[in-house]
């Protein structure tokens, strides 16, 4: 079976659970956001696992669903848990969720995420809007056979990260009165966090966050023209940046510390993102 049918059977099934709902966007719930699809009214809630394709989650407490529903008055697909590399999943098979979204006919991609931040005059809490990315790792999510019904082989990624949907978020950020940054986000593969020697590169080499998702997932936006927009939760300073050790429960702790701003942010997006 090609890529192709395997997408086109997974979206037809999405289609059969979702009935006359028409989703228009597509957001992935980073670490702190993912309460947000318990919000959706005459929501449709779809189990990955029954998505046929789909990758499955075998992590034990991790939720792997689809909410299909209307939150401020927009039509909008949630992925409750994102597929990462260092779990184990190739990058091809982290986009294929979005690639699906895409064949379902949804066109607008949001992406949110918990990082490390590099830039030293910002502080664990900020929200920054990315404004563009570096993919250090060797590998791509479209390595391989491209089938052009995606996109083409070649493809500029200048406006991967839509300047349109930068601006739409920013006066959103203002509406809001929440201060949001602006900046770089460099992927690592993970799990384990940077060390001291990586944070100094990234920052040298003009990163202002460093995280281990959403890059992937917006590469293969692009190739297939969706207009992309990725919000980062910077929870904690980046390796070596502070005396202390980092570890997981900041990075929940902060997740949590912010996720009333980061959800309030993020509904007036969804409302305004036209
Ligand atoms: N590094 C990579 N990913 C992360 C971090 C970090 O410091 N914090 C949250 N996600």
């Amino acid at each position: 079976m090609t890529l192709i049918e395997k997408l086109d059977e997974s979206a037809a099934y999405i289609r059969s659970r979702i009935g006359s709902r028409k989703p228009e966007l597509a957001i992935v719930l980073g670490s702190g956001l993912g309460d947000l699809a318990d919000s959706l009214e005459d929501a449709a809630v779809i189990d990955y696992h029954d998505i046929p394709h789909f990758p499955v989650s075998t992590v034990p407490g991790h939720k792997g669903r689809l909410v299909t529903g209307m939150l401020e008055g927009r039509c909008i697909t949630c992925m409750q848990g994102r597929f990462h590399y260092y779990e184990g999943w190739s990058m091809q098979e982290c986009v294929y969720p979005v690639q699906t979204f895409r064949r379902l006919g949804i066109e607008k991609l949001f992406l949110t995420n918990a990082a490390g931040c590099v830039n030293t005059d910002w502080k664990p809490g900020d929200l920054m809007i990315i404004t563009d990315h570096i993919k250090l790792m060797g590998d791509s999510p479209l390595r391989g056979a491209n089938p052009d019904e995606l996109g083409p082989r070649f493809f500029d990624m200048s406006s991967a990260w839509d300047p349109e949907a930068r601006e739409a978020a920013l006066k959103a950020a203002g509406e809001c009165g929440i201060e949001v940054r602006q900046g770089v986000y460099m992927l690592f593969g993970g799990p384990q966090f940077e060390t001291p020697a990586e944070i100094r590169m990234a920052r040298i080499l003009g990163a202002d966050a460093v995280g281990m998702s959403t890059v992937p997932e917006a590469i293969a936006a692009s190739q297939m023209g969706m207009k992309t927009l990725g919000i980062s939760c910077l929870t904690n300073m980046g390796a070596g940046i502070l005396k202390q050790k980092l570890n997981h429960e900041e990075v929940l702790e902060t997740g949590e510390r912010v996720k009333a701003t980061f959800t309030s942010l993020v509904r007036k997006i969804i409302a305004e993102w036209k």
